[in-house]
Order: C-alpha cells, then sequence, then structure tokens
C-alpha cells in the first residue's frame, strides 16, 4: 500500500483541508509517538516546505529535541527559555512574526525568519510543543495556529 501524500496547491486553508484527514489516518492505527511525531513533521515538510518543523518533548523537567524534518537543532530547551519554553510554560500557542523581535528567541538556524509553537497537551500537561520556523517574515497567522492546533489534537492521545 502507497503512504504517499496527496500534495495539494490552493489557498493555506485548503492545503490544511487537504492535510486533516491525511495526517488522521497516517496516525489512526499507529501508537508509537516516535512513529506518529515523526509521520506528522514529515507531512507538515511536505505540505508546507517550511524551514523547520518538528516537536520537543516534555522530558525530565526540560524539552527535549523529537521526530523533526529540516536543519540540525538545539537539543534541550528550558522552561520558559525561548519560543518554545515560553509557550510550554503558558500553554498557549506562541505565533512570531519576526523572531529578532522576541526576546530570548533560541536561534537554532540563522536562516529562521518567523516561527509558530503550539502545545501538545494531554491530560492539563504540556507534553510536547510543535515548532515550525520559515525563512521568511511573517509567514504565520491565525489560520497555522487553528489548524496546527487540531494536529496537535489528534496526537495528544498518540503521543
Ligand atoms: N527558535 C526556537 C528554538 C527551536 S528551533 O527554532 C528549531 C525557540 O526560540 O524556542
Amino acid at each position: 500500500m502507497s503512504e504517499d501524500l496527496n500534495i495539494i496547491t490552493g489557498s493555506k486553508e485548503q492545503q490544511y483541508q487537504s492535510l486533516l484527514p491525511q495526517i488522521e489516518a497516517l496516525i489512526s492505527y499507529e501508537h508509537d509517538p516516535v512513529a506518529n511525531l515523526g509521520n506528522v513533521a514529515a507531512a507538515l515538510k511536505e505540505q508546507f516546505g517550511w524551514l523547520w518543523v518538528g516537536f520537543y518533548i516534555v522530558r525530565g523537567g526540560e524539552l527535549v529535541l523529537g521526530p523533526f524534518q529540516g536543519p540540525v537543532a538545539c537539543t534541550r530547551i528550558q522552561h520558559g527559555r525561548g519560543v518554545c519554553g515560553t509557550a510550554w510554560a503558558q500553554a498557549r500557542t506562541l505565533l512570531v512574526p519576526d523572531v529578532e523581535a522576541f526576546p530570548g528567541h533560541i536561534a537554532c538556524s540563522s536562516a529562521s525568519r518567523s516561527e509558530v509553537v503550539v502545545p501538545v497537551i494531554k491530560d492539563g500537561n504540556v507534553i510536547a510543543v510543535l515548532d515550525a520556523d520559515s525563512s521568511s517574515l511573517a509567514a504565520f497567522d491565525d489560520t497555522d495556529a487553528l489548524w496546527l492546533g487540531k494536529i496537535c489534537s489528534l496526537l495528544a492521545p498518540k503521543t
């Protein structure tokens, strides 16, 4: 059976609408977190071509690098540090249109210009964050926040 994604062009909304059921199908019969986080990172990278997309997982009181697609990245982020650690501490999605304007932003890649971080929340606790980086300024908006939130909700019971 082919696992190929159906990659579409169109508005961002249309792209997410096409991608969401495919992600649902990809993770529905798999319970291993690494397998599911890996495929979701790959699906988002394939559809949107962002510079970097992946997960940091809460482990031992810090964020540890999880499955991702893109350039090598920092492996550990402390609670409240950078965009990821702040999204974790505040348990909310952060849209950063210009990473240089975000105090404490952690520059894993010098090519990153904007970023969105979405928490994965399970039983009221942040268990991971989804991080996406773009080489363009202001690449992410409320549409990304909404749909990436839906994807993280699908992932929460599987992580
Ligand atoms: N920029 C993030 C660090 C992770 S990388 O972008 C992959 C931050 O400030 O938390």
